[in-house]
């Protein structure tokens, strides 16, 4: 992900320093999260915007004076600053089987760089194109044996996908998505099956596309569904991965507002499209995301959650940014003294997610491996130490590689089904133990 890599070095110090330096100034510059708007700025811009979210579920009705007037997503979402009530403003949602759910889970692993890899085309070579094994139900044996009872299967779409408008998946794509999904569910595992690397091919937030992205990402959600639908509660599906424009100035710092709008409204057709599919559908557990997964508070803010009982947030949250990473004046050594950035980047998801019954999960973090096993592991005590008090579970992102060229997140050797370091795969585990 040479690409990804590149941006992100750009964009390192802004990410780092919107995560820290965004909570601070939604608490100053917040007047008043009262029932519907907020005033904020916006962190990568210095643009102080109000932004105001139209909502019918809003007690009292708010106008929009940015220049975008942000119309709801759909008719039953209330902005991530308000509660979520009915019409008639009685109902809360309280979402508490997602909550028990989440609570169930223990550390999450990501199977990446597997079904997610692109660049083979429409074939089912792309599994192995980017040097991971073929995955089998061994692989899942040995994380829940290990501790681990929730895998992620990012899988990239856009590849085996047909032409406008049907969008129709690829049936043996299909078919091996689903046994792979299987191997889990089979061992009561949760599972969160996604929507990976689009960003690569069709959803960008170039808001001009606006329909045709929405029309894409509706037809495919409406064959994963129909694929499903019958699959119990433990499968779980996240709609997009890191939605964002690729390159813009605000790839990796919340979007711009239309950008945080247009987000809303994907967000809101993947929640109709499967709920609408019926089945068990229409009750799965399913996650939204904010612009690019970030933990910005702006991102947090403008983010509209609908009315639903079964509906969660993701975020990614690599954080510090310099330690988990390799990049110009990333360190290795965790001595504790930037654990306050861990606890900065909760504080938006605590005060408006969290806060106001929207579960929380974060389904990517880790950190790169720079023979620094034991910093890894404070780091990870004081990372997984600030999800826990704050009911946040996590999922690592593993992309099979370690002491290689390349981002070094491996941590599961999957063609030995061993740990690649296993003083760290314990850390991850350990603290989960019943
Ligand atoms: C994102 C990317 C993935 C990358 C990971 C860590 O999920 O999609 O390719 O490896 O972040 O950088």
């Amino acid at each position: 992900m040479i690409k990804k890599k590149l941006m992100a070095l750009v964009v390192a110090a802004a990410l780092t320093l919107a995560t820290a330096g965004c909570s601070a100034s939604a608490v100053t510059t917040s007047t008043g999260v009262s029932a519907s708007n907020t005033v904020s700025t916006d962190s990568s811009s210095d643009k102080t915007s109000v932004s105001l979210s139209v909502s019918s579920a809003s007690v009292s009705a708010s106008t929009s004076t940015s220049a975008s007037t942000s119309a709801s997503a759909s008719a039953g979402s209330t902005s991530a600053s308000t509660k979520d009530t009915d019409e008639g403003d009685t109902k809360v949602y309280e979402r508490t089987k997602v909550f028990d759910m989440f609570s169930e889970m223990t550390v999450g692993w990501n199977l990446g760089n597997t079904m997610d890899a692109f660049g083979a085309g429409n074939s089912l070579r792309s599994e192995t194109y980017w040097g991971n094994p073929k995955t089998e139900k061994a692989l899942f044996e040995f994380l829940k044996n290990n501790g681990f009872n929730t895998v992620r299967i990012p899988v990239t779409w856009a590849e085996h996908t047909g032409k406008a408008p049907d969008y129709t998946i690829n049936s043996e794509w299909m078919g091996r998505v689903r046994e792979i999904v299987d191997y889990a569910m089979d061992l009561d595992m949760f599972v969160i099956l996604n929507t990976h690397h689009e960003t690569e091919y069709w959803l960008k937030t170039d808001v001009k596309n606006k329909d045709a992205v929405k029309e894409e990402l509706t037809a495919i959600w409406a064959q994963i569904a129909e694929t499903f639908k019958d699959y119990g509660d433990k499968l779980i599906f996240e709609g997009m991965n890191e939605p964002r424009l690729r390159g813009s100035a605000k790839e990796w710092s919340g979007g711009t507002v239309d950008e945080r709008q247009m987000i809303n409204e994907l967000n809101m057709a993947f929640v109709d499209t499967v709920r609408e599919s019926g089945g068990n559908n229409a009750e799965r557990v399913l996650i939204l995301c904010t612009y690019g997964h970030s933990a910005d508070a702006q991102a947090i803010k403008d983010l509209q959650i609908p009315k639903d009982d079964n509906i969660a947030v993701a975020v990614h949250m690599y954080t510090p940014y310099f330690f988990t990473y390799v990049a110009d004046g990333s360190y290795s050594n965790w001595d504790g003294s930037h654990k306050q950035e861990i606890a900065d980047a909760v504080k938006s998801v605590k005060k408006y997610l969290l806060d106001n019954n929207v579960p929380v999960i974060i389904t990517e973090t880790g950190t790169q491996f720079k023979e620094n096993t034991a910093d890894i592991v404070k780091w990870i005590d004081d990372y997984f130490g600030i999800m826990d008090e704050n009911g946040i579970k996590c999922v690592i992102w593993d992309n099979g590689i370690f002491r290689a060229s390349g981002e070094n997140f491996g941590v599961v050797d999957r063609r030995a089904l061993s740990f690649y370091d296993e003083t760290i795969a314990r850390a991850y585990t350990d603290r989960y133990k019943k």
